[in-house]
């Protein structure tokens, strides 16, 4: 029988994959009673995980609830990276494994906590150097090496906010976060290896800087690539582009800080302070700057990792998500360090040299948790199974996965050829505005079915609101519970209590919160996902209902991608959608209006992708660009997006009555069946 036969016939049995025994009796959670414990007092839940944590005043209120503001643990004074660094040597842990790091290039690294404790206080007392107080904010743009995630801690230390930039956004991109969190210091590198290539960040850094940032007022750059020609592990460092040196302004990590005093408080901080903003999507194209704060955040990850990776003191942890985006943050940084856990971190490519690097990695470091991203496993699926079949992945005990649904095919295809067999699966639900992990199985508690995250988490509560913001959910969940439930219902994933690692806002735009998430369905926040419930009780997450991509599990609006076609001279009009994509999940698809004067053809059409890759970052490269007369819109002028989707998935196109004049669309087909 062929794989996708097998795979077939479990998909038609709607196979249950129940934990292993072995595991289940070892789980931090094997009892189900805790969701019913948490559910009937959640604050006191969330308050006992708090306590789990160091803190330097206990808190006077466990939650302020005025929606959609939250305050939790109010008044308590706490740091974060003393709970995930200082009170671990303190407690005679500091000769255990903190980071083991790999770059693409083969080297490694390791840090123990007490090594990463005086690394972290080093950076410290160099940003405070450099000017950086409680309450600034500090732009870090730095490829996968571990000192990205020491100047997150340093920060955490002196109480200044990160605002961590992915390495693979544009100049532009970089430039737009710099002034909108109005950051003093941005620290990054000359460049980090990937695909056997540098990523010249410090070019972006100086390009970012030249367009007007005039809260910056140093660069800490990290040598990471070295000049071309330097070796690492026997590979040169091949050229690129340094960018320039402004003296005064600039100043080398290495002559800056390994100088400074391994001795550095940690600044006790109200529990409600700014921990750090992190920029994400929005549906008007400008980033929304999400804000968490330190007790609750700190809480709510440190909580959740503890029992979504059942983590043993044992396990080597690997989560392959880079710190750019919020995995990164939670399931990189703070939630595993805050458990004492052995982190493992890559900087590069997972097919650099060679497709089977995840698996050497894994082999090499005996790496027992694997947690990453659903468009990595179909990329995996379709390199085939001797890559993970030449290395010994024996080592894994249990597998996650996050960003965007997980098809039963990818699911499946995981759980055998990687885990193999024998590793549960968490499927696990969650934004960079929830911060933490919130509809998941437990891996000793929860019988999985491929595709679906399961249910919500202890001490979450969640909704599934109808056009008319009924909630589906709880009476449904009512009916499966009482036997009575033969189907399934679908409509609008909402959050109906507030949680500790909840976002406080957006950034500087109080307003652009309220409109964003608690406007559509009153005293609920709107995840814009959507989702369904079925005859069991499992949820299934639907994908985006609103005017964001995932595209390779990144959050990418198209009107963010529309913005930078128009900013092209050559385009008069641009629509933009996300359309379905064997690897990606979704690839972008713009359809564009060029201006009187200009000619369609395949030099405008790289010349557009490369502008958009330009304005925001390679990742929001369009895979098709599509040259057109016209857009379908109604009478109104709405561009109906729906038939645009249509159009590029290939299907027979929907309801076209609508339509000012629906000729258009069928012209448009036709092109883009020639064009494709
Ligand atoms: O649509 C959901 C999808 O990713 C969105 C959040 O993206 P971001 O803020 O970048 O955070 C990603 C990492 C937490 C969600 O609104 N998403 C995330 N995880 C899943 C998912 N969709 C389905 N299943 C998941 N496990």
């Amino acid at each position: 029988m062929k794989v996708s036969d097998t795979i077939a016939a479990l998909l038609a049995e709607n196979r249950k994959f129940a934990p292993p025994q072995e595991f289940a009796a070892k789980a931090f959670f094997n009892d189900p009673s805790v969701y019913d414990r948490a559910a009937a007092d959640p604050v006191a839940y969330w308050e006992e995980w708090a306590r789990k944590l160091d803190w330097f005043e206990p808190w006077t209120k466990p939650l302020e609830w005025n929606p959609p503001f939250a305050k939790w643990f109010v008044g308590g004074k706490i740091n974060a990276c003393h709970n995930c660094v200082d009170r671990h040597v303190a407690a005679g842990a500091g000769a255990a494994t903190a980071i083991v790091w790999e770059g693409e290039p083969g080297d490694v690294r390791s840090l123990t906590y007490e090594e990463l404790q005086c690394e972290v206080a080093r950076a410290a007392n160099a940003l405070k150097a450099l000017g950086v107080g409680k309450g600034d904010r500090v732009c870090v743009y730095m490829p996968m090496v571990p000192e990205l995630a020491i100047t997150m801690l340093a920060c955490a230390r002196i109480g200044a906010a990160h605002s961590v930039v992915f390495g693979g956004f544009s100049a532009e991109s970089l430039e737009e976060r710099i002034q909108d969190a109005g950051a003093k210091v941005v620290v990054t590198a000359d460049g980090g290896w990937r695909r056997g290539a540098i990523v010249p960040l410090k070019k972006a850094v100086d390009e970012a800087l030249e367009l007007g940032c005039p809260t910056v007022e140093k660069v800490l750059v990290l040598r990471r690539a070295g000049e071309p020609g330097t070796v690492t592990n026997g590979l040169a460092t091949p050229e690129y582009d340094r960018g320039s040196w402004v003296e005064g302004r600039d100043v080398w990590w290495h002559d800056l800080v390994p100088g400074q005093s391994a001795q550095c408080p940690c600044e006790p901080m109200d529990s409600e302070d700014l921990l750090f903003i992190l920029y994400t999507s929005g549906s008007t194209g400008k980033p929304k700057g999400i804000v968490h704060t330190t007790g609750g955040y700190l809480t709510g990850v440190s909580a959740t990792f503890r029992y979504v990776f059942d983590i043993q003191p044992e396990d080597l942890y690997w989560c392959t998500a880079d710190c750019g985006w919020i995995t990164g943050h939670s399931y990189v940084v703070y939630g595993p360090l805050a458990n004492r856990a052995h982190v493992l971190m890559y900087e590069g490519a997972p097919d650099t040299p060679d497709k089977d690097r995840f698996w050497r990695i894994i082999e090499r470091h005996k790496a027992t948790i694997l947690y990453t991203a659903p468009t990595a496993i179909r990329a995996f699926m379709k390199w085939g199974t001797e890559y993970p079949e030449r290395c010994d992945l024996s080592s894994l005990r249990l597998l996650g996965t996050v960003g965007e649904p997980i098809n039963p095919e990818a699911w499946v295809w995981y759980h055998q050829h990687i885990g193999g067999g024998r590793c549960p699966i968490v499927d696990t639900w969650w934004q960079t505005e929830t911060g933490q992990i919130m509809i998941s199985p437990l891996p000793g508690l929860t019988e999985t079915k491929p595709g679906s995250a399961t249910r919500p988490l202890p001490g979450v509560s969640i909704g599934i609101y109808n056009d008319l913001g009924e909630d589906l959910y709880a009476e449904h969940i009512r009916r499966v519970q009482a036997g009575e439930a033969t189907d399934s219902v679908g409509g609008y994933l909402v959050l109906t209590q507030p949680w500790p690692a909840m976002l406080r806002g957006i950034y500087g735009d109080p307003e652009r919160f309220k409109r964003t998430y608690w406007s559509r369905f009153p005293g609920a926040y709107f995840t814009g996902d959507g989702a369904k419930v079925d005859e069991e009780g499992y949820v299934w997450l639907l994908g985006r209902v609103d005017d964001i991509m995932l595209v390779a599990g990144h959050n990418i609006s198209t009107m963010e991608v529309e913005s930078a076609l128009v900013d092209h001279p050559a385009v008069a009009e641009a629509a933009v959608i996300g359309k379905a994509h064997e690897l990606k999940g979704q690839a972008i698809a713009a359809f564009v209006i060029l201006k009187a004067g200009y000619q369609g053809g395949p030099e405008i059409v790289d010349e557009l992708k490369a502008h958009v890759a330009k304005k925001i970052g390679a990742i929001a490269r369009p895979d098709d660009v599509i040259v057109c007369a016209d857009l379908p819109k109604t009478r109104s002028g709405k561009i109906m997006r729906r038939l645009l989707r249509d159009v590029a998935e290939g299907r027979a196109l929907g309801d076209t009555t609508t339509l000012a004049d629906p000729n258009v669309v069928n012209a448009l087909k036709d092109k883009y069946e020639s064009a494709g």
